[in-house]
């Protein structure tokens, strides 16, 4: 079984596709992490004349050692992840790596924004989980909170509708659901209210599946 999680930054589908992994038994890819990679890598080269060619480079050689997610969690390197993810080419050298990911035997979890209309258009389950943006502040601000940093709730809040922006616009692809995602707002649910919503879903949608 493929499950495709898509939505905004900070609107809890990272946390979500987990979950869902964990129920199901299933391996998880976070992609935000390979955008997040590349970005760490050309990190200082924004106003280089060679910012997107160094990137392209970076995704090609990309490693899976590199994706640590402790190390690639900031929101520097989450707007930084954006701009290297609005470059078709890098976008292109991730294809493969998300896809063979997708691909393996027994199925997997993948969460990011293009997951359920471009890596696995082909998905058993597609969610797409949405969440307002004064919400996804919130969440943001306790997680950084409660590692011990201090938190500028305005100037997060500021980032995140600039990501969504950057996000929506993208040249290449502006993220959207798919047709046959099913919508899921989280403002007002706790992880577990959103994972038992997540969890009826996905049941629902494989049930009606095996009647076909
Ligand atoms: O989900 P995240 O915050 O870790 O993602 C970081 C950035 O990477 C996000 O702003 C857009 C980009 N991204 C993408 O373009 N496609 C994906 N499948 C995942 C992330």
């Amino acid at each position: 079984m493929i499950i495709a999680v898509d939505g905004p930054a900070a609107s809890g589908k990272g946390t979500l596709a987990a979950g869902l992994a964990r129920h199901y038994g299933l391996p998880h890819l976070d992609t935000g992490l390979l955008y997040r990679a590349v970005g760490r890598a050309v990190l200082g080269l924004e106003n280089a004349p060679d910012f997107e060619a160094q990137a392209i480079a970076a995704a090609q050689r990309l490693d899976p050692s590199d994706l640590d997610p402790a190390v690639l969690s900031s929101q520097a390197l989450g707007n930084q992840a954006s701009r290297v993810a609005v470059i078709a080419e890098v976008r292109a050298a991730l294809y493969a790596f998300q896809r063979d990911f997708a691909l393996q035997p027994g199925g997997a979890v993948l969460d990011g924004r293009d997951i359920g209309t471009r890596i696995c258009p082909d998905a058993d389950v597609k969610l797409f989980i949405v969440a307002e943006a004064w919400a996804r502040t919130e969440r943001r601000a306790r997680q950084f909170e409660a590692r011990g940093l201090s938190v500028d709730r305005q100037a997060l809040h500021a980032q995140i509708e600039e990501r969504d922006r950057r996000d929506r616009d993208n040249p290449n692809g502006g993220f959207f659901p798919a047709e046959d995602a099913h919508l899921l707002d989280t403002t007002r649910l706790d992880i577990e209210a959103a994972l038992r919503a997540a969890v009826a879903i996905v049941d629902g949608a494989m049930a009606r599946k095996a009647k076909q």
